[in-house]
């Protein structure tokens, strides 16, 4: 008896020391509220789709106070959303110092997968790789071998709704195998054989380690990675098995048509001894991650966006038609010059940025965010791109409506709202200032190439089964999403724009 009640105060004490060490908020910022630390377990007890988590526990405080504390990581952090204060944060890199996985949670399955890379390093660090990875992307891309591609996802599309007749088909097995292509081949220089073959092996690794590390449960306690689970030794084992088989095909590519491009200029940097092999092996993962899964996730976002909108898919396919565009060659000039497919995007990249949320900055030394809010030396500060992509202070009342127009009608107007958008903060899909994404220019030729191929040949809804729920953690985007695809039938437009349906099916 007495046993049991030591057994019991030593319980009872242990609960308390966890709460206050680790899920009271802490003290500082004073003038900003914390969300609850339970509402980082909700998907562990819940099957949640993890836009309804956020509208119901963080947006109201967020958009009120401009940034609220919020435990994520198993740490407290500051979550910012005022487009005045992203923009002092992405000014002062100095201040707000990018410290990834490597330094947050050194020990993380995560950390140990992406390592000391480009997007997470600082300072002296960040400047070797820049100096290396900022030409390779920022160069002309092929966009034949892009459209090439994307002949190929048609026609694999157009296989796999016929063998389900008219069911919905899942899209995004599809949709990961060309973006690893268009990454790996125009970006790269590597062939990996993704999109040909189901069974790639990078293909299937990379499906097998992202299933590991998305778990609610690892991205939240990350110091549950220490231990010895034997779902962590697998995917430990499967992540080094990725970074391998990454680098050994990377090493096996021809590159000497193409020394510019990032593939080549990663090989030299690690040959002339500027970047040790770890080195290489990270930036490798990190190129090969963010270039093909943001891209993955913006065009599953986007085929939703227009499933749900058939009357904007019809409008695209009349400016497509209108402009002449050939997929066989595809012009850059005419690609760029089309308003409406770039306000599309534009507007599937507000409302479902990739990386909608990201802790990796922190303070290094005590600052006063936006002169009021105290963030002390040490804290953590990330972004919520989700929620300020959909600020209705700034998108208007309508923020959560997709609604292309709102960028405006021509290509100047667009541009010229994009570019506004983005010097203050209010459009943060690709974040900002110096270390601001380098892809975008690539991630965009990719999208356009993508978009007009598919909205030539086919028109597509969501599957009527389909359930419409975002992802209960991680990128948020709508999950498993299945589409029903028909092959489009060219109509002659009449003079008063009547349908004539004259059946011309793409076959
Ligand atoms: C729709 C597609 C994409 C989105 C939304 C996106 C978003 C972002 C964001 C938000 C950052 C900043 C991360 C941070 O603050 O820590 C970033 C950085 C970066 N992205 Fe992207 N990205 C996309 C595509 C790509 C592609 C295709 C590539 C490469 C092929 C790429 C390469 C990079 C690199 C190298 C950085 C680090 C820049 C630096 O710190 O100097 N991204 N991206």
């Amino acid at each position: 008896m007495f046993f049991l009640l030591e057994l019991l105060l030593l319980g009872a004490i242990s609960i308390i020391l966890i709460y206050y060490i680790f899920l009271l908020p802490p003290k500082h910022p004073a003038n900003i509220p914390a969300v609850p630390f339970w509402v980082a377990l909700i998907p562990f007890f819940k099957d949640v789709d993890q836009s309804d988590i956020f509208r119901k526990y963080i947006q109201q405080p967020l958009r009120e106070y401009g940034a609220v504390k919020l435990f994520f990581g198993a740490q407290w952090n500051i979550l910012v959303h005022r487009p005045s204060y992203l923009a002092e944060i992405f000014k002062d890199e100095d201040l707000y110092q990018k410290s990834g996985n490597q330094k947050k949670i050194p020990h993380s399955v995560l950390a140990e997968f992406l390592g000391d890379n480009i997007i997470s390093s600082y300072g002296d660090t960040w400047r070797k790789y820049q100096a290396v990875v900022k030409p390779g992307l920022q160069r002309n891309f092929d966009a034949d071998w892009i459209a090439k591609n994307a002949e190929v996802l048609c026609r694999l599309l157009r296989e796999t709704q016929a063998r389900a007749g008219g069911n919905g088909i899942a899209v995004q097995e599809l949709l990961q195998r060309y973006s690893v292509a268009n990454c790996s081949e125009v970006v790269l220089q590597v062939n990996l054989g993704a999109l040909e073959s189901p069974n790639a092996p990078i293909h299937v690794l990379q499906s097998a380690v992202k299933r590991e590390i998305f778990k609610p449960i690892f991205m939240n306690f990350p110091f549950l990675d220490r231990l010895p689970f034997p779902s962590r030794t697998r995917a430990r084992q499967l992540v080094a098995q990725f970074k391998r088989e990454l680098k050994r095909a990377l090493l096996e590519s021809k590159h000497e048509h193409d020394t510019d491009g990032l593939g080549a200029r990663m090989l030299h940097a690690n040959a002339t001894g500027t970047w040790n092999d770890k080195q290489l092996s990270d930036n490798l993962t990190v190129a090969f991650v963010a270039g093909q899964e943001n891209p993955q996730l913006c065009m599953i976002s986007t085929l939703y966006l227009l499933g749900q909108h058939p009357e904007v898919q019809e409008a695209l396919y009349r400016e497509i038609q209108s402009r002449g565009i050939d997929m066989a060659q595809p012009s850059l000039e005419a690609l760029q010059d089309m308003p409406l497919l770039t306000a599309v995007i534009y507007e599937s990249l507000r409302l479902f940025p990739p990386i909608g949320q990201l802790v990796n900055r922190r303070a290094s030394e005590d600052a006063l965010l936006g002169g009021e809010i105290f963030i002390p030396k040490g804290m953590y500060l990330g972004y919520n791109c989700y929620s300020t992509n959909r600020d209705p202070d700034i998108w208007g009342p309508n923020a959560d409506r997709f609604d292309p127009s709102r960028w405006g009608l021509s290509t100047t107007a667009i541009q010229k709202q994009y570019r506004a958008r983005r010097a203050r903060a209010e459009f943060i899909t690709f974040h900002g200032g110096r270390r601001s994404c380098l892809g975008e220019r690539f991630a965009l030729l990719q999208l356009r190439i993508t978009l007009v191929t598919l909205v030539q040949q086919f028109t597509w809804r969501l599957d009527p089964t389909w359930v419409d729920r975002k992802t209960p953690a991680g990128p948020l985007y709508p999950r498993a999403l299945r589409l029903v695809f028909s092959n489009r039938v060219k109509f002659s437009g009449s003079a008063s724009g009547e349908k004539n349906p004259e059946m011309l099916r793409h076959e």
